[in-house]
C-alpha cells in the first residue's frame, strides 16, 4: 500500500477544509444556505420502476398526491431510500446502479427511491457536510407526508446511506415523526464527524436498527475517510476496516487507476459488500464480535453464542442492544464471503531450542475440496511451550474439514534462520549445529461458519515432531470426533 499517495489525498482534503470558510474557492456556489427552505426543491426523489436504469424513474414530491399513484407507490410494501454521499463528478457513480438493481431484484415489491441531492453534494467537502442536516430534514418531511397520505408504517422504511449519505440518513431518522425501521450506513464519512456528538452524526437512536459497515478507516494526518468509531447497533469492520483485499495500489493500478482509485476502492467496498449480501442470499457472510482487530486476527473471536455473530449487510439480524465491534475477513471480489477457522495448538519445545521461530503453513483437506498452502499469520512471535491460537481463512468452501497438513517453512526459505544456525554453530563449534525440533500433538479447530469444533491428532502418533522443511499430518482424533463446547481437552 502506498501511503504517500493517501497522505497526499488527505493533504488535499485538509487544504479544502482550511479554505472551506473562504468564499474565494467557493466560486459561484456560495449562495447555498444551510437554511432548509432555501434548498427544498433541489432534492429529488426518484422512484425506480424499471431495472433498466437508463429509464427515467418517477419523481415523488411532497404535496403532489397524484404522483404517488402515477409512480405506483405501494404503502404496504417496504420502502427503501438510497442516499449518495459527497461527489466530485456531479453524476451518479457506477455503484448506485449496482445497488439499486440489487435492491430491486431482492425486494421486487419494494418502493425503491434514490435521493438525489447532487447539487448540494458537489461542493467543497465542508460545504457538503453543512448541507447534510438540510437534506436529512427534507427526507424527514417527505416521510412525514407519506405517513399522512398513506399511513405509511415507518417500521417498513429502510434508509441506506453511503459515506456522507449515512449521516444524512441519521438526520432524517432524528427529525421524522416516529421511529424509522432501519438505517444502514455504508462506510459513513469520517472527516468532520469522528468527534462530533451523537446528534450530529448517524447514531443508534436514529432508527430501530442501525447497522454500519466500515471499510476505509485507515488514518492519515489525523483524518480517516470512513468514520472509525462504532456508531450503530452493530458496526462491522471487514478485514479490520482498513486495508481491503484487491484494493492495494498494485491491484488497482492495473485497472488504470491512481491513488484516488485506491481510496474509492476501499471506501466503496462497503457498497459492494452490501450488494453482495443482497445478491448472494444463500452464501451468507458472518461477522464476529471482538474487542479489536488484533484480537480477531489471532482467531480468538469466532463465537456465535449470545448473538456474538451476525450476518453482514442486508441480511443482518436486528440487534436492540448496542454490540461492540464485529469483524470478518473477505475475499477480494464477489462473492466476498469466505470461511474462518480457529486453530489452537500447543507447541512443545522439549529439546530447548531457545530461538526456534517457526513459520507455519497449513493445507486443509475437506469433504468437497482442498485448499492450497495457507500462511499461518501471527503478529507476535509464536509462543513455545504454550498454546497458540491462529485464524486461518479460506476462500473456498471445502466442506467439513477432514485432514490438516502443517508445514514448517524450510530454512532455505528463511534467511534469518540461516543466520541463526550460523550463530549457533559458531558458539557451539564443537557440537554439530542441530535443526530445531518442536512437537505438536493436537490441533483444536473451530469453524466459524458452522460453529463446529473438532480435535485433530497426528495421523501417525510417532510423528509429532516437526523441523524446518517438514510437515505433520493431522486427522480427526479417534476419541470424540466432535468436541462438546465445554469439554476440556487434555493436551
Ligand atoms: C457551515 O454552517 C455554519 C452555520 O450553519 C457556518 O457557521 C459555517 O461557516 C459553515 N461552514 C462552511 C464550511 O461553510
Ligand atoms: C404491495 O405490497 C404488498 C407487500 O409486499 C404485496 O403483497 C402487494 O401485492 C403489493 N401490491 C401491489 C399492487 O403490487
Ligand atoms: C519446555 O518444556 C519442557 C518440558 O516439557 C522443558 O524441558 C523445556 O525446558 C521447556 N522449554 C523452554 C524453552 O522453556
Ligand atoms: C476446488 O478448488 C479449486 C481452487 O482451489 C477450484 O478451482 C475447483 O473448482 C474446486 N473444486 C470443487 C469441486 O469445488
Amino acid at each position: 500500500m502506498n501511503h504517500k499517495n493517501v497522505l497526499l489525498w488527505t493533504f488535499l482534503q485538509c487544504v479544502s477544509f482550511a479554505f472551506g470558510e473562504n468564499s474565494v474557492l467557493k466560486g459561484e456556489e456560495n449562495g447555498f444556505e444551510s437554511d432548509y427552505k432555501a434548498i427544498s426543491g433541489t432534492i429529488k426523489y426518484n422512484m425506480r420502476k424499471d431495472l433498466d436504469l437508463d429509464q427515467e424513474g418517477c419523481y415523488l414530491q411532497t404535496g403532489k398526491k397524484d404522483q404517488l399513484e402515477k409512480c405506483g407507490f405501494n404503502a404496504t410494501a417496504k420502502t427503501i431510500f438510497i442516499i449518495h454521499g459527497w461527489t466530485m463528478s456531479g453524476i451518479f457513480e457506477a455503484w448506485m446502479r449496482n445497488l439499486v438493481s440489487a435492491v430491486m431484484q431482492r425486494e421486487s415489491d419494494a418502493n425503491v427511491v434514490v435521493v438525489d441531492w447532487i447539487p448540494l453534494a458537489q461542493q467543497l467537502y465542508p460545504d457538503a457536510v453543512n448541507h447534510t442536516l438540510a437534506v436529512g430534514l427534507d427526507i424527514a418531511s417527505m416521510l412525514d407526508w407519506l405517513q399522512e397520505q398513506l399511513q405509511l408504517p415507518l417500521e417498513n422504511v429502510h434508509l441506506i446511506g453511503y459515506s456522507l449519505g449515512a449521516h444524512v440518513a441519521g438526520y432524517a431518522g432524528t427529525y421524522v415523526k416516529g421511529t424509522l425501521g432501519r438505517i444502514t450506513g455504508l462506510d459513513p464519512a469520517g472527516p468532520m464527524f469522528e468527534d462530533v456528538d451523537d446528534q450530529k452524526r448517524l447514531s443508534p437512536d436514529d432508527a430501530d436498527f442501525v447497522d454500519v459497515l466500515h471499510t476505509y478507516t485507515r488514518e492519515a494526518l489525523g483524518v480517516s475517510i470512513g468514520i472509525k468509531k462504532p456508531i450503530g447497533h452493530i458496526d462491522i469492520y471487514p478485514n479490520g476496516g482498513d486495508v481491503q483485499p484487491g484494493c492495494a495500489l498494485g491491484d488497482v493500478l492495473a485497472a488504470a487507476g491512481n491513488f484516488m482509485e485506491v481510496m474509492k476502492c476501499e471506501h466503496e467496498r462497503a457498497v459492494h459488500l452490501f450488494v453482495d449480501s443482497l445478491m448472494n442470499k444463500d452464501h451468507v457472510s458472518y461477522a464476529y464480535q471482538c474487542t479489536d482487530a488484533e484480537r480477531f486476527k489471532k482467531g480468538t473471536c469466532l463465537s456465535c453464542r449470545k448473538n456474538r455473530c451476525n450476518n453482514i449487510g442486508y441480511n443482518a439480524r436486528k440487534m436492540r442492544k448496542k454490540r461492540s465491534k464485529m469483524y470478518l475477513k473477505t475475499r477480494a471480489d464477489t462473492p466476498f464471503g469466505g470461511y474462518h477457522y480457529q486453530m489452537k495448538m500447543h507447541i512443545f519445545n522439549r529439546k530447548q531450542f531457545d530461538n526456534a521461530e517457526p513459520t507455519f503453513y497449513v493445507k486443509l483437506y475437506g469433504e468437497h475440496n482442498d485448499t492450497g498452502n495457507i500462511f499461518v499469520a501471527h503478529d507476535e512471535p509464536i509462543g513455545l511451550n504454550s498454546t497458540n491460537t491462529f485464524l486461518v481463512f479460506t476462500e473456498e468452501d471445502i466442506g467439513d474439514l477432514l485432514k490438516i497438513s502443517l508445514r514448517w517453512e524450510g530454512d532455505s526459505e528463511s534467511l534469518s534462520s540461516v543466520f541463526k544456525y550460523i550463530r549457533q554453530s559458531f558458539w557451539n563449534w564443537n557440537t554439530k549445529a542441530t535443526k530445531p525440533v518442536l512437537q505438536i500433538r493436537r490441533i483444536r479447530v473451530k469453524a466459524g461458519e458452522t460453529q463446529k469444533k473438532f480435535t485433530f491428532c497426528a495421523q501417525d502418533p510417532s510423528k509429532t515432531e516437526i523441523s524446518p522443511g517438514e510437515h505433520i499430518t493431522f486427522v480427526k482424533c479417534r476419541d470424540g470426533w466432535e468436541v462438546k463446547p465445554n469439554k476440556r481437552i487434555p493436551m
